[in-house]
């Protein structure tokens, strides 16, 4: 469910419960006594809506719910209550009641919003700190992470993955190589080619990423990616071998995102590719590498849209090298 679809379906509940509360304040009788005091106390839910719309639309949702429930309320009161100035001064006073409850509520909520906005904004300035920081060590730049994070978001997004799924899609690219910290400098930065006890080594760090996402709360779905982040499409990865569909999607799009970060970007013995070229590398890895669906969505994307990620994330620093 997106965004839209999410604000049209609450304000659908909305003017379902003010119609319903409406329907009953005014077709309950106010005769007899009983009648009466079942109609007095219907009259008080409508309090419900302004805090509904507090919670899901802030100070001005409230606001503008009171006023509908306001004129609900006064219709009423002039309606059923000509002239008798005490009951309809009663009837004000608990609308003020309304307004006042729905205002709080709105502002309340409003703040915790901001401090939740403010909270998940600091949280991800550290996440992106942390990395960069790993990336310095690894590449001599500070921005492969955060390229490649968001080529995985642009390919979830033409797959029709949006939201907190997309979120945690990013996330897990991001800090799919967090477990190089603990790969020894010898290994990790060796400049020739590594031994075959160095490559075992080398292979952990997925499953050290792993262990240190999972135990972050709203990183749990992230740390399958990082999980899985080298398993290939045809089972030939690593380190558990997935295969096909039972490698996590967001894996399967962070490889095409990887693999093309690292055909385009500076290296010390290679020049970075052009998008043709890496396209046709990508092309030629379809099925074996990387998963064909992901690939043909990736090609569906604008290479120009590609190059302004990689220029709003430019390597600073000396140059990238190929992933491990
Ligand atoms: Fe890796």
């Amino acid at each position: 469910m997106n965004k839209q679809n999410g604000a049209r379906n609450k304000i659908i509940v909305l003017v379902i419960v003010t119609a319903i509360i409406a329907l009953l304040h005014y077709l309950t009788p106010t005769e007899p006594h009983a009648y009466h005091m079942l109609h007095i106390a219907l009259r008080k839910f409508y309090f419900l809506p302004p805090v509904m719309a507090a919670a899901w639309f802030g100070f001005r949702g409230a606001c503008a719910t009171a006023f509908v429930v306001s004129i609900l309320v006064i219709l009423y009161a002039f309606l059923d209550w000509p002239g008798n100035y005490m009951e309809q001064a009663n009837q004000m006073g608990e609308l003020a009641g309304f307004w006042v409850v729905g205002m709080i509520s709105g502002r309340l909520f409003d703040r915790q919003k901001s401090l939740l906005v403010n909270l998940a904004e600091a949280n991800e300035e550290t996440i992106i700190g942390l990395v960069s920081a790993l990336d310095l060590r690894e590449h001599n730049t500070g921005m492969h992470s955060q390229r490649v994070r968001e080529y995985t978001e642009l390919i979830a997004d033409r797959l029709g993955v949006g939201g907190k799924t997309k979120r945690e899609i990013g996330f897990g690219a991001l800090l799919h190589d967090v477990g190089k910290i603990a790969v020894p400098d010898q290994i990790l930065l060796k400049p020739g080619k590594l031994t075959d006890q160095e490559w075992d080594e080398m292979r952990k760090h997925p499953d050290a990423g792993y262990r240190i996402v999972k135990r972050i709360g709203f990183l749990k779905d992230a740390a399958e990616i990082v999980y899985a982040h080298h398993e290939k499409f045809d089972g030939s990865g690593y380190p558990r071998g997935l295969k096909g569909p039972s490698i996590p999607p967001g894996a399967r799009m962070f490889m095409v995102a990887d693999v093309y970060d690292a055909l385009t970007s500076e290296r010390p013995y290679h020049s970075p590719m052009t998008y043709d070229e890496a396209a046709a590398e990508i092309r030629r890895m379809s099925g074996s590498h990387f998963d064909p669906t992901v690939v043909d969505i990736f090609m569906t994307i604008a290479p120009e849209q590609l190059t302004k990620i990689a220029r709003r994330h430019q390597n600073s620093g000396q140059a990238d090298i190929l992933t491990v």
